[in-house]
């Protein structure tokens, strides 16, 4: 398969791009730091998604016309965990532009020149669940979560999944393990899960993301789904 990932230099999406490498696909990877992996099957294009005019034209030449199996758009922020009321919209707006409108550049500029199988955005249980203190960050899923199916209504020919991982042992967690528990009860399920099975490093995660693509894959276009309960 050709695969396209985007934030692979840490966490999940590191993680997918060396198993999917590893296993023999053609996996090209997009972030602004080095990924460090070392294999002939990964192709590396240091780009930052917030830089609309460098996806506009660097994304077309890394991708030159190749048909893409799959594209896994991963690249995301969690903003800060805070009241919504708190807030400052210069903060939202900065979790929005990439979690959301980047998105869309990608996906725009993808879609007129490359032949896509399916789209997976990279979601989460924050879409859903209005919990206290998750702000820009479930806002900006809900509504990527949007965009999918707004997508999935636009291209006939492409799927379309917006897909929660469920939780996994990266930066991000590095920031929420600091998040009190006391003023931010919803951080508990995810202290607890740390260090357990509930809570994989990228690499095992990988393996389970791989296994849940079948049944990912005969939900209808368009639709959101975690893979705790898929
Ligand atoms: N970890 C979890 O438990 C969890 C749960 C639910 C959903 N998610 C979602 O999973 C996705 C990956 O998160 P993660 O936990 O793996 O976090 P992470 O380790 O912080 O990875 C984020 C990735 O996004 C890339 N990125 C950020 N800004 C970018 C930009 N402007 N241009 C290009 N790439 C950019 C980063 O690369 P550079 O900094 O090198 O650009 C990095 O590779 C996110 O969408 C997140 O919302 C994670």
């Amino acid at each position: 398969m050709n695969i396209l990932i985007t934030g692979t230099s840490s966490g999940i999406g590191y993680g997918l791009a060396k198993h999917f490498s590893e296993a023999g696909h053609q996996v090209y990877g997009i972030s602004r730091r080095e990924t460090k992996i070392d294999n002939e099957n990964f192709h590396h294009l240091p780009l930052d998604l917030l830089d609309y005019p460098a996806v506009q034209t660097k994304l077309p030449e890394f991708l030159s016309n190749k048909d893409l199996d799959l594209a896994i758009l991963n690249a995301g922020v969690l903003g800060k965990i805070q009241p919504m009321a708190k807030a400052e919209l210069d903060e939202l707006k900065n979790t929005m532009e990439l979690n959301l409108w980047s998105q869309k550049v990608l996906l725009d500029t993808l879609l007129s020149n490359n032949k896509v199988e399916t789209v997976i955005g990279i979601s989460s249980g924050a879409a859903v669940n209005g919990n206290m203190g998750w702000s820009g960050y479930s806002l900006s899923k809900a509504a990527l979560n949007m965009l999918i199916q707004l997508y999935a209504k636009e291209f006939e020919d492409t799927k379309f999944y917006a897909f929660a991982p469920g939780l996994v042992d990266t930066n991000m967690q590095d920031y929420l393990w600091e998040v009190s528990e006391e003023k931010y009860p919803s951080v508990k399920k995810l202290h607890d899960a740390r260090g357990t099975e509930n809570m994989p490093k990228p690499e095992e995660f990988a393996k389970r993301f791989e296994s849940a693509l079948p049944k990912l894959f005969k939900l209808e276009s368009g639709q959101f789904a975690d893979l705790r309960k898929i």
